[in-house]
């Protein structure tokens, strides 16, 4: 698939459907460059109320054998931002798939583009990118091919080497998205900690990341007896995975850590069945976190960023067998603090807490985590956000801003100081889960925030945006990537 960026006329572009952006307001707001015809048939197209300019609303205006004109809604121009330019692209780009067209422009004209280019070009060309996903490496039947070859951005601005660049890193991240998204997405009977470990191989010979794995017999060396505990219950080695990208000198690293449970069965307090199905249905989502984390210090790579990064990828399985961890278990962890297993279930804070503590010998500048950690963040937010906790002001509100540029939305929960009383527990320095119904996604930053002393910490809830149901916007069913935008964008403003 190509995208490139070009000046050529509307009319003259050698594509098979042209979208024109319009706006409710039209004819105000559209470009002067917009051929007359072209005008003519949108605004009788209004005034037959047939077309009124709605976000993401069709309308095709036939042209010739050769071209379809389609008017493409953008909404109010006062409430046009990057997300709707994010959203119109991906329903164009949906739209010309169903249609099986092979090539199309989009004229990404001067009031789409606002104040910059880069960004604009940049928003494009990753959701549209992203729309076009598709994961069917496992069925052996019905694939349908895509026909589509060519998408052409038709500019007004001179700019046309920002464009280009624009395009090309968006091309870089979305390739590292779309290593997530598949390893999310690929079922838990291949990928396990030995798979990702294997990837993670791989990737640091490509792009000449270090990386150092420790296996079950380093993983007891070094204490790391929370994601030994965790475990326990299966047959399949656990791993700590650590990738390092050196970009800049003299630059304190970013630490990623990640919740990499290749599948959570619950443990002995294994998932019931509850409303719609069971609730082990998907849980070969729960390395999300680690999937995320690999995905950004490997886009990093690829962009060559001016930054020094660390990912800590946290390995296991959580299964039960005669060897599993128990409730009332009291282990200790890596840190020192004893922890009393109350729900063999919260088992991603635990992993966390061993690979949070181990990190501090990275000497972070931040240091930040991302975990499908709660159900209850659903809860909280909903599926169009995750959650963000930390201990560190400036922190939180460099991730917000990176959230705000990406369209990748954070909501910031409290983690007040009266709730580590949810976590005292009566033999040991904390319990895993707090019993009664509470702040669960709340409590679970709670717990992780006792093991990241001296460093500054964000920890990203990501359980209700990792996966999704339905299509929504950029993303299919399955795995949407969340997060490697998000990361990538801070990262760069290191
Ligand atoms: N992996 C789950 C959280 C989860 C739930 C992720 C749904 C994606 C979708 C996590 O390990 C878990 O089981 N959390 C428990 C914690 C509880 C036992 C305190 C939960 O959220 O119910
Ligand atoms: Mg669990
Ligand atoms: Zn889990």
């Amino acid at each position: 698939m190509k995208i490139i960026a070009s000046l050529s006329n509307v009319l003259d572009s050698n594509v098979e459907v042209v979208y024109v952006p319009v706006f409710e307001e039209f004819p105000k707001y559209a470009s002067k460059e917009l051929p007359e015809k072209v005008v003519a048939k949108i605004k009788e197209a209004m005034n037959d109320k047939k077309f009124e300019g709605k976000l993401k609303q069709c309308y095709s205006v036939y042209w010739s054998d050769k071209k379809t004109f389609i008017a493409m809604g953008v909404g109010k121009k006062e409430d046009y931002n990057s997300d709707k330019l994010r959203q119109v692209c991906s329903s164009a780009t949906r739209c010309a798939v169903n249609k099986k067209v092979k090539s199309y422009a989009f004229f990404l004209d001067g009031n789409l583009v606002d104040v910059n280019l880069e960004k604009a070009v940049q928003s494009f060309s990753e959701s549209t990118l992203l729309s076009l996903y598709k994961f069917n490496v496992l069925k052996t039947k019905d694939k349908n091919n895509e026909n589509l070859k060519e998408i052409v951005i038709l500019l007004e601005h001179k700019k046309l080497e920002v464009a280009s660049k624009a395009i090309k890193e968006s091309q870089e991240v979305v390739e590292s998205i779309s290593r997530m998204r598949d390893l999310v997405n690929l079922p838990p009977n291949i990928v396990n900690p030995s798979y990702i470990v294997n990837e993670a191989k791989k990737v640091a010979k490509k792009y000449k990341l270090k990386c150092t794995v420790l296996g079950r017999k380093e993983i007891e060396k070094n204490n790391l007896n929370l994601l030994k505990a965790v475990s326990l219950g299966s047959d399949e080695e656990p791993a700590l995975v650590v990738l390092e990208y050196n970009g800049a000198k003299n630059k304190k690293p970013v630490v990623l850590v990640g919740k990499g449970i290749t599948y959570d069965s619950g443990g002995l307090n294994i998932k019931p069945y509850i409303g719609r199905g069971p609730a082990m249905r998907n849980m070969k989502t729960d390395m999300a976190g680690s999937a995320l984390m690999f995905a950004t210090i490997e886009a990093a790579a690829r962009l060559r960023l001016d930054c020094n990064v660390v990912a800590v990828l946290a390995l296991s399985e959580n299964m039960i067998n005669g060897r599993a961890y128990k409730c009332d278990d009291v282990v200790k962890s890596h840190a020192g603090l004893t922890v009393e297993i109350t729900n063999t279930d919260a088992e991603g804070r635990l992993v966390l807490a061993d690979a949070l503590s181990y990190s501090k010998k990275f000497s972070p500048s931040y240091i930040i985590n991302a975990a499908t950690l709660t159900g209850a963040s659903m809860l909280a937010v909903g599926y169009m956000g995750a959650c963000l906790m930390g201990n560190d002001k400036e922190l939180l509100e460099k991730l917000q801003i990176s959230a705000s540029c990406t369209g990748e939305r954070l909501w910031e929960l409290p983690l007040w100081e009266e709730y580590n009383e949810l976590l005292d527990s009566s033999v040991a320095d904390l319990k895993n889960s707090h019993e009664a119904a509470g702040p669960g996604t709340v409590v679970a930053g709670m717990f992780l925030q006792n093991f990241v002393e001296g460093m500054k910490w964000a920890h990203l809830d990501i359980a209700s945006v990792s996966t999704t149901e339905k299509d929504r916007h950029f993303t299919k069913s399955g795995s949407t990537g969340f997060g490697v935008r998000l990361l990538v964008d801070f990262l760069k403003k290191q």
